[in-house]
């Protein structure tokens, strides 16, 4: 147990917080079903103080857990035994913008939204994007490589950081590219940073790449009778025009969500799926186009266009409300990708899995169906307790992974593998890729100090 006395040899009292409210606040993501034990929360303010508390873990073996806007679903950010959690909060400040390379450099802590705010009073634009995004901060994001809503046009998280400043397990400083586009210097460790969940150094420093502002976005959303179509819409519309977003929800998705936000059906009649699609302004006639195309081969039976940005923002809560109008049912979330061809004999793999072996389970797919990932969320019955549920979603994990892994897919898509996960990396990564994490680990981390148990299976003892 780390006492407050000591804590203050590296920060000021006011930096630590112990009380049991704040240990529960600041101990967990929105993962649910881990115990929640920090033994303090601590508020770092600039590099120095993170290596300082590095230097401090690793000589009083203190585990430090890194936590941003703890929105993660994989429980990345949860601290079960004891370990010192690391809030970036107060780290959350713009430092630095450059207009001629469109490079922002800001701390960790930056709220996602602030950062687009301040990419958009730049007459720019930060594209990654996901509900979240008013909670989530940047470091988080970098730290679990987060995906989105857009990434069939822009990327994943990975592709917008231009630098970074980070300190390792070891208490080194590492000064990562710098804002460099073009650096062939060998390895890159801001690349092996991103997506490293924390578990080989504390980011203490970005330098995000803005892109240029779009023109005014289109919403359309459209009903799909099956599934198996969805690829065939895919590739109609993106035949003719780019597409910002392609998402996908079924209609138990759109039910709940619709029930939580007292939002109105889109379309006239109720069908089994719908997708989301977005696009500039001045592509509109060719959506059109491809919206007729889609109809005469019966892929969509009918379909809503937004008329106004409000109209646009209405339409996309549809989607992006799902997750937190699920969170009463306390699901068992799955968050999966495979090939986009993939898609519709993946879906019906796992609906049928589910169907046969648990027929009284809700299942909820809603998704990024345009970059192959699928989010599962089998609702929690209200006849079973979160434990007994949550133990009968560990025994559907390998079957549904199998399914995973028969295609190539990974268990993960943009969630990350945290703790959730973790048990299962196998299923994704092989052997040898595991145990050069493992390598990795020690040499970035040696004295296993970065949050421990995450994103590696446990060896045994
Ligand atoms: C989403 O796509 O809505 C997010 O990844 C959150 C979730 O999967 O629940
Ligand atoms: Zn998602």
């Amino acid at each position: 147990m780390v006492s407050s006395t000591s804590l203050t040899s590296v920060l000021a009292s006011k930096q630590i917080k112990e009380d049991p409210e704040s240990l529960q606040i600041w101990g967990k993501d929105w993962t649910n079903g881990f115990v929640v034990a920090p033994s303090a929360v601590v508020f770092p303010e600039s590099l120095d103080q993170l290596q300082d508390l590095v230097a401090y873990a690793r000589a009083h073996q203190v585990k430090l857990v890194p936590s941003g806007g703890r929105t993660g679903l994989s429980g990345g950010a949860v601290a079960s035994q004891g370990e010192v959690v690391v809030s970036f909060d107060r780290m959350n400040k713009i430092l630095d913008f450059s207009a001629k390379d469109r490079i922002v450099t800001c701390q960790p802590g930056l709220v996602t939204a602030n950062l687009q705010a301040f990419a958009e009073e730049q007459g720019l634009y930060y594209p990654v994007d996901f509900a979240s995004s008013g909670s989530s901060q940047i470091g988080g994001n970098v730290a679990t490589n987060a995906g989105g809503i857009k990434v069939i046009r822009y990327g994943l998280t990975r592709d917008w950081v231009a630098g970074m400043k980070v300190v390792t397990g070891s208490g080194a400083l590492l000064d990562c590219n710098a804002g460099l586009i073009k650096n062939a210097t060998g390895y890159d460790f801001r690349h092996l940073m991103i997506g490293s969940e924390g578990t080989l150094g504390l980011i203490g420093e970005l330098d995000m790449h803005l892109a240029p502002q779009p023109e005014p976005q289109i919403v359309m959303v459209v009903g799909v009778p099956s599934v198996v179509d969805l690829l065939d819409i895919l590739h109609a519309f993106s035949d003719k025009l780019t597409l910002s977003a392609f998402e996908f929800f079924s209609d138990l998705a759109l039910q709940k969500v619709q029930a939580h936000r007292k939002l109105p059906a889109p379309l006239a009649n109720r069908v089994d799926n719908y997708a989301l699609l977005e696009f500039d302004e001045s592509e509109l006639a060719k959506a059109e186009e491809a919206f007729a195309l889609c109809m005469e081969e019966g892929w969509l039976v009918d379909g809503v266009i937004s008329q106004s940005q409000a109209q646009a923002a209405a339409l996309w809560q549809l989607r992006e409300g799902i997750s937190e109008s699920l969170a009463p049912y306390t699901p068992y979330k799955n968050d999966l990708s495979v090939r986009i061809s993939e898609v519709p004999g993946f879906l019906a793999d796992v609906d049928r899995y589910v169907n046969e072996g648990y027929p009284d389970f809700e299942v909820c797919w809603y998704g990024h169906i345009g970059d192959g990932n699928l989010h599962l969320n089998i609702l929690r019955p209200e006849s079973l307790s979160l434990e007994e549920f949550f133990h009968v979603g560990h025994t559907m994990s390998p079957k549904i992974f199998e399914l995973v892994q028969a295609r190539r897919g990974s268990i993960s898509a943009e969630h990350g593998v945290g703790l959730l996960k973790r048990d299962f990396l196998g299923y994704s990564r092989g052997d040898d890729e595991i145990s050069l994490m493992r390598g990795l680990k020690h040499l970035f981390d040696p004295d296993q100090i970065l949050n421990p148990d995450k994103l590696l299976p446990l060896t045994e003892a």
